[in-house]
């Protein structure tokens, strides 16, 4: 059986236009979907809108439109985005959908069945952005939402309630089983003290609006927003739907998340699934949050960064690439023009393009546009060889671990170590004393040039497929397979390889 990857993003409410922060996290998952598929894994990669929730019938109602004409309209805007960034994404859930609601009532009905979901009164504080009850002592400066920090209101209402409060050992058996269930370790500390704090029943069904799917017992009763989306990522891959399909990609791999999200992906979550009899997913990676040229985002600063703008100005592959050069993926990061540009001037016009420059115009000055097979080796060359596979190695190890900002650590040490080979090896000198060793330079810079440009295809498929063309190899970078093509070799279908433009012009500040 062929090997199997299902990653998923959250999925993103409709009440609002995509902004960076949720380009970030597709993106992610888009990194390790491309990834994967080259190491030879069959990848399910699953994204979508969650349409429900009195945050966007609000929203609606103050557009004097219905919460479904908000939906068609906006859940546009991220499809197209996905589309200007790239994003490889195999499925798509709308909650609205009538295959999502069906398993949501399918397993409501379940869950009660068991016993593990019963009807009672709730009375707490609400905070309706965040769509969550507080307890007082929870409360910022006792009206306040903890999370937001925006006013809470007091709501009773008549609720069934789910029997988190039974899960608390499992989920902590769980916890000390699987050290990376929750990554990176900060997050997973926070989550499990959480879980030791005690858990309180959840209230799974609210009154006080309708738009949502009515519980299937008493239809006065909508759904809570996060018990349905959660669900999103059965029904995506086909629970009740498609055995076959589901039995091949669950558990899930990993969710992919933002760090305010933890609570109820790696509490709630695993505890509905475990009701259920269904095994909890491998992981949760909960990222940082950007700020904006030192700022928190928000609507009211008018400093929402639209990605595609960012991209218009940068380029698709420059953005992708900055978003997790600049910072580890796990802590916050600040987002500013003068950040993107330095990045993009220094790592990839001054050290990669002018590599690639340097490589093509020597390869085809000197070789007529094709490498060849060396027949002399010296230390320094095999040094170069040598250090390249290692670097390749924690490359992947890095990778695995989700740690994109060491893994391009890595890629770049590379780029250094040809640049100084180029320096000091002086290819130009040789060729002018008739040393055969200029062919060996050449290859080494050509295959350090093609498993660079491999390693940089997850977080810049376009370019790097360029700089493949620019290099004389007409392969698909996205169909081949990692172990095959990371290791040194001379290809006989070459093309001859000559002038060149650019691949990253510098941007003016
Ligand atoms: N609909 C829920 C998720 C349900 S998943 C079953 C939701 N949607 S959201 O649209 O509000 O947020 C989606 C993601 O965007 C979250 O992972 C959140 O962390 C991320 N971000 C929102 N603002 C962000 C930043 N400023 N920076 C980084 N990510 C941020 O929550």
């Amino acid at each position: 059986m062929s090997k199997r990857y299902y990653i998923t993003t959250p999925i993103y409410y409709i009440n609002d236009v995509p902004h960076i922060g949720h380009a970030y996290t597709t993106v992610a998952a888009d990194i390790m979907a491309r990834y994967k598929r080259i190491c030879g894994y069959d990848v399910f990669f699953l994204t979508g809108t969650d349409e429900h929730g009195q945050k966007v019938e609000k929203a609606a109602e103050l557009q004097g439109i219905s919460p479904r004409e908000l939906a068609d309209r906006t859940v546009h805007q991220f499809i197209d985005l996905w589309k200007v960034l790239n994003i490889s994404n195999t499925g798509f859930v709308r909650t609205t959908e009538e295959r999502h609601k069906k398993v949501v009532r399918y397993i409501f009905q379940k869950v009660f069945e068991k016993g593990d979901i019963y009807l009672g009164a709730y009375e707490d504080w609400y905070c309706v952005p965040c769509e969550t009850y507080f307890t007082d002592l929870q409360l910022h400066d006792g009206i306040h939402c903890p999370d937001c920090h925006r006013p809470t209101e007091k709501l009773k209402e008549e609720s069934y309630f789910f029997k988190l409060s039974q899960y608390g050992d499992k989920l902590l058996k769980l916890l000390e089983e699987q050290k990376d269930f929750v990554m990176p370790e900060v997050r997973y500390n926070e989550v499990a003290s959480f879980v030791k704090g005690g858990l309180r029943d959840l209230s799974v069904s609210r009154t006080s609006f309708t738009w949502g799917i009515p519980v299937p017992m008493k239809a006065n009763h909508i759904v809570y927003v996060w018990f349905d989306a959660l669900i999103n990522y059965l029904t995506g891959i086909g629970f009740l739907e498609d055995d076959e399909l589901f039995n091949t990609f669950w558990p899930c791999d990993a969710h992919l998340i933002g760090k305010d999200i933890l609570r109820f992906h790696a509490v709630y979550w695993p505890s509905f699934l475990m009701s259920l009899g269904i095994q909890p997913p491998k992981h949760i990676f909960a990222h940082g949050w950007w700020t904006i040229e030192g700022h928190k985002m928000s609507k009211s600063l008018g400093n929402v960064i639209d990605p595609n703008e960012v991209v218009k100005q940068y380029g698709v592959d420059e953005f992708r690439f900055f978003l997790f050069r600049e910072v580890p993926f796990g802590l916050d990061g600040d987002f500013s023009r003068k950040a993107i540009t330095h990045r993009i001037n220094g790592d990839l016009a001054n050290d990669f393009g002018n590599l690639v420059s340097r490589s093509v115009a020597m390869i085809g000055k000197f070789l007529k546009g094709k490498v060849e097979k060396p027949e002399t080796r010296g230390g320094i060359d095999e040094h170069v060889e040598e250090r390249v596979r290692q670097l390749i190695d924690e490359y992947q190890k890095e990778m695995e671990a989700f740690s994109y900002y060491k893994a391009l650590q890595h890629v770049f040490e590379i780029t250094s170590i040809l640049n100084k080979y180029i320096d000091s090896e002086a290819p130009w000198k040789l060729a002018k004393e008739g040393d055969p060793r200029v062919k060996t330079v050449l290859y080494n810079l050509w295959n350090g040039l093609r498993v660079t440009a491999m390693l940089l295809y997850p977080f810049m498929p376009v370019k790097s497929q360029s700089i493949w063309n620019a290099i004389g190899i007409g392969k698909m970078i996205e169909k081949v397979s990692f172990d095959e093509e990371k290791v040194f070799y001379c290809i006989d279908d070459m093309a001859a390889i000559g002038k060149i433009a650019p691949i990253f012009p510098r941007i003016e500040d």
